[in-house]
């Protein structure tokens, strides 16, 4: 058994998944023909050209233009049933989804079409490969908190669809701070936090989604290994990462992949784990992720263990349901 096919085989969760970042070239030309939609691509190639990123705004001009050609309940379930398929092959036996419904809904989408298409796949996913999975409500940062709080009205008569909410989108200038209302209305409710931090932002913002937010998952997290303190919190609150390799490689967050911090994050006992992000936009599903590290030695077996051991464990499965995974 070589490594690759080891680390293939063993059961993990994916925690860091946005639904509209799944959306591969192919799918966004079947969309659009099916909806009548030009694209600004003449090709496939043309399109995978294209994603060639600089920073997260860069990609995030693209990904939020690809979305254009979800329209229907059943654009979004075909999106996500080809995301569960991937991610089943990878040996995903968890899934907790992100999706933007602002994206949508500021494009006159109803939130029921997009949450009716996503909880469709996932009760089919689960009765097809035994791939549980949740819903995690992302707001978008660089729009104001009052969108945010009219997102999570929408949400409400649909309250049991979602297990959290997080924040995601540009996150330089959009501290968490912006959103200490609208979370702190979702913890009553008793959603699950978690908030983008430190992907591109300085550790201030990592302890603003700490004691602001009162999150309960930190996503990225990159930037909490240079504040000493920060990182010494994280590990005794055993709060999970959930890092991005593949995601930081194409969008410059590491100058390379043997710069990735995995291996320091792992050294100073903190919960982290491996995950796709947007996996049609930066080239690989969670085994690819995990790949790019082993194929140059970062990590090694016993460190794959450990990733995917982590993921079950800070994964909001019920706790039957992660006995039965780990
Ligand atoms: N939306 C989709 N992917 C994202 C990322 N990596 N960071 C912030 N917002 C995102
Ligand atoms: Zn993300």
């Amino acid at each position: 058994l070589t490594l690759d096919d080891f680390v293939a085989g063993l059961p993990k969760a994916e925690l860091h998944v946005h639904i509209e970042g799944t959306l591969e070239p192919e799918l966004m030309f079947d969309l659009a023909q099916r909806n009548g939609i030009t694209l600004p691509f003449n090709s496939i190639e043309a399109v995978r050209a294209a994603y060639d990123f600089s920073n997260l705004q860069d990609f995030l001009d693209i990904y939020y233009q690809g979305a254009d050609v979800l329209r229907t309940e059943a654009d979004f379930y075909d999106l996500a049933m080809a995301y569960f398929a991937r991610a089943a092959a990878d040996c995903v036996r968890h899934a907790e989804i992100f999706f933007d419904p602002q994206t949508h809904t500021d494009r006159g989408i109803a939130y029921e079409t997009v949450v009716g298409g996503l909880n469709r796949a996932q009760l089919e996913a689960e009765a097809k490969w035994g791939l549980t999975s949740g819903l995690i409500l992302c707001f978008l940062r660089h729009l104001p908190e009052e969108a945010a709080l009219e997102t999570l009205e929408m949400a409400l008569t649909h309250l049991d669809k979602i297990i959290g909410v997080g924040l995601d989108s540009s996150e330089v200038g959009h501290p968490p701070s912006k959103f200490a209302r609208v979370f702190a209305r979702a913890r009553e409710l008793g959603l699950k936090l978690v908030a983008h931090a430190g992907e591109e932002g300085p550790p201030e913002y990592v302890y603003e989604a700490l004691d602001i937010l009162n999150i309960d998952r930190v996503d990225h997290g990159n930037r909490s290994l240079e504040d000493d303190a920060l990182t010494k919190r994280l590990v005794a609150s055993g709060l999970t990462l959930t890092v991005c390799p593949l995601s930081n490689y194409k969008l410059c967050v590491v100058e390379d992949m043997t710069h990735h911090p995995i291996p320091h994050m792992l050294k100073r006992g903190l919960k982290a784990t491996i995950n796709s992000d947007d996996p049609a936009y930066f080239g690989g599903y969670v085994n690819d992720n995990f790949r790019a590290l082993t194929a140059i030695g970062l990590i090694d077996q016993a460190d794959c263990v450990t990733l995917a051991r982590n993921s079950i464990t800070g994964s909001f499965a019920p706790d039957a349901r992660k006995a039965a995974l780990l």
